[in-house]
């Protein structure tokens, strides 16, 4: 079990804390109410939001994401099956709120689901399911700021538009002549394939999965927390014909991922034997981690 809210390093009570609060309260579903929970001064749920972003805006440098992409990048971790993985995953259980709390077995299920029901091809409905998979560098020791979190380009400046830009100030690379300016260490319209992305579960998977996979699967994985390109328009200066081309999928995925949520659990059992075709249709006995 997971005390992690007393921790100083992972405020979060759940990695879905930060998720509750993109789509309640950042993004909310068009023609929805607002969730008033994150600007209410009295619920503890918006502090420990805060301070997440606080950790993740400080420390997610350009040195900390090449180390980590180092130390994670040639996938030795482990070898698992998916099934194996999102076992691994759904250790990850939040203890704070039995009745409300997903699984993250649900939540994968839930976004699949929705692909599935709106009679997309079935790549799409595979990326639904294992889109947060990369999640697992939480079991792997990492802290939350580095796993979940909205993505941003590191090694160029901070966009004002990341949520909590203000942040960014305690940031050492916000400093830094090398990484401040608007280009930053790229060529302008080089393509987001040679940037940078801060570390997390987004771009952990697209290296797990990204031989398996079509690019625009690639791309809704790789791209799906970088808010501030998908839902802002940000960063234009480092894209490509392709980036811009590949922004309709990762828009095509989102609300999937954000609003998909439905009281009726969809009923694994049932449908494991649709998944079990569509792994074996895609990716190979054992996914390297
Ligand atoms: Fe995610
Ligand atoms: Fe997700």
């Amino acid at each position: 079990m997971k005390t992690a809210a007393a921790s100083t390093d992972q405020p979060l009570k759940s990695l879905d804390d930060w998720e509750d609060f993109v789509e309640g309260q950042l993004y909310p579903e068009p023609g929805k109410k607002q969730k008033e929970d994150y600007r209410n001064y009295d619920n503890p749920a918006r502090d420990t939001v805060r301070e997440f972003y606080r950790l993740n805006h400080r420390y997610q440098t350009y040195d900390f994401v090449r180390q980590k992409e180092q130390e994670y990048l040639p996938l030795r971790k482990r070898e698992m099956t998916i099934f194996e993985a999102v076992e691994f995953l759904n250790t990850l259980v939040d203890d704070s709120d039995p009745d409300i709390d997903l699984d993250q077995l649900q939540h994968l299920l839930q976004t699949s689901e929705a692909i599935r029901q709106d009679g997309h091809e079935d790549w799409f409905v595979l990326t639904g399911f294992m889109h947060d998979l990369g999640k697992v560098l939480c079991l792997f020791g990492e802290p939350q700021w580095a796993v979940v979190g909205d993505t941003f380009p590191v090694g160029c400046r901070h966009s004002g538009k990341v949520v909590y830009p203000e942040f960014f100030a305690d940031n050492p690379d916000a400093g830094d002549p090398r990484y401040n300016t608007e280009l930053g260490v790229y060529q302008r319209g080089c393509g987001l394939r040679n940037v940078h992305m801060s570390w997390g579960h987004d771009e952990y998977l697209y290296h797990i999965t990204k031989d398996y996979l079509p690019e625009s699967a690639l791309y809704m994985i790789r791209y799906h927390s970088f808010y501030a390109w998908h839902r802002e328009n940000e960063y234009g200066q480092l894209l490509d014909d392709h980036d811009r081309e590949m922004l309709f999928w990762v828009r095509k995925f989102n609300p999937y991922d954000l609003y998909s949520k439905v009281p009726k659990k969809p009923d694994w059992k049932e449908l494991k034997p649709y998944y079990t075709d569509l792994f074996n249709k895609f990716l190979p006995a054992k996914l390297a981690f």
